[in-house]
């Protein structure tokens, strides 16, 4: 039987500024098969997240960045088609890393076990997968937010702030998000529990975010930079915490942006810790069994934005670049047998 066609969506130029649609494309190949000790999967889902704009500049970073004509770089869901590998069989769903493509082959010991009972499989790349797991340590580990504290997070409706509010909240502190539209705003506050949120968008942003942070704020767990950054700095408490998990508005910027004043800082004995998710693997297990329970228990809430398609995944990718996905952001690549 001729081997099925793989799908697959190459870097076609490093793009500058804001990604086009022309900097990527769609390519067939013949699949491989897989030798011992690796598995062959078709992707259910692809996550698409902010850190590939990295991957895809040449720019240096803390990973390597894709070459052109590779494929992207991506977690995956998916169900194993054949397995050469002792702990996997026909049939499994698994969490790994085939990137954009429509089918992977994969050492064994480099992909997880997904179990379908427990939660819908398509989690392991959001709420309890990386974007869960940043949200988790961060605060928890860095942001040590206490009782009554005030907890701010930008990018509050996206995988990772919608996490880092309603963990905030389970652990007694107040929950501020800021997000870039009323929709996102509403979902944040009204949904997720969040005590208040601010759309950096309209209005007059320090204003709105002084009104909402009465008791100034302890924890900024910050995931955007620019104007966002600057107007939060002005409300810092002494002795506050910055985890600094990741700086959106600034991964398409073509020159170098200027900075806020890092005074406040020094006033107020700040902490800023930079962070990366995976030095932090060790925290797994407590991520998997405290998030896993909250989510049972429907204590933490998650939402996904789900296209369906792989040649949608460079427009979606840009449109997250731009704030237009609302949740957790994915491609179905292929039906979820699960489902
Ligand atoms: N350090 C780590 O290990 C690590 C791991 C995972 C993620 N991260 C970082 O965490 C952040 C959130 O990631 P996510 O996966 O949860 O994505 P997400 O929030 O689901 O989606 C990205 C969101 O960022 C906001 N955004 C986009 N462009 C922006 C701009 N120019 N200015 C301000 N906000 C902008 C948009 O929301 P609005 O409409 O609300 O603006 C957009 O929906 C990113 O900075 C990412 O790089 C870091």
């Amino acid at each position: 039987m001729p081997r099925p066609v793989n799908r697959q969506i190459v870097l076609r130029s490093r793009p500058v500024g804001m990604p086009k649609p022309g900097d990527f494309e769609l390519v067939e190949s013949r699949l491989p098969a897989p030798k011992d000790g690796e598995i062959l999967s078709r992707t259910l889902y692809l996550s698409l997240d902010p850190y590939m704009r990295g991957r895809i500049s040449g720019a240096r970073s803390y990973a390597q960045s894709v070459e052109i004509g590779q494929v992207i770089v991506g977690a995956t869901v998916g169900e194993v088609l054949e397995s050469k590998h002792p702990d996997f069989a026909k049939g499994d769903i698994v969490q790994g890393y085939s990137g954009w493509q429509s089918h992977g082959v994969a050492a064994g010991g480099t992909v997880r076990k997904l179990d379908p009972r427990q939660a819908p499989v398509s989690t392991a790349l959001g709420v309890l997968g990386m974007p869960g797991m940043t949200a988790y340590v961060g605060l928890l580990d860095i942001g040590r937010p206490k009782p009554g504290e005030t907890v701010v997070v930008s990018a509050a409706s996206g995988a990772v702030g919608s996490a880092v509010g309603q963990i905030a909240k389970m652990k007694g502190a107040r929950a501020v998000g800021i997000a870039g539209s009323q929709d996102k705003c509403d979902y944040v506050v009204g949904e997720l529990g969040f005590d208040a949120c601010v759309n950096y968008k309209t209005g007059d942003l320090p204003a709105a975010l002084r009104a909402a942070c009465p008791s100034g704020i302890d924890v900024y767990f910050e995931n955007v930079g620019g104007d966002v950054l600057r107007a939060v700095m002005t409300l810092l408490n002494q002795n506050a915490r910055i985890p600094l998990c990741g700086l959106i508005s600034e991964y398409n910027a073509t020159e170098s942006t200027p900075g806020p004043s890092l005074l406040p800082l020094l006033f107020n004995r700040a902490l800023v810790q930079g962070f990366i998710v995976s030095d932090h693997m060790s925290r797994m297990g407590d991520f998997l069994k405290d998030c896993g329970g909250w989510v049972r228990e429907g204590r933490l809430k998650h939402r996904e934005d789900i296209v369906t398609g792989l040649e949608k995944a460079p427009e979606a990718f840009i449109g997250l670049l731009q704030g237009k996905n609302f949740g957790k952001l994915l491609v179905r690549v292929g039906q979820d047998p699960s489902k």
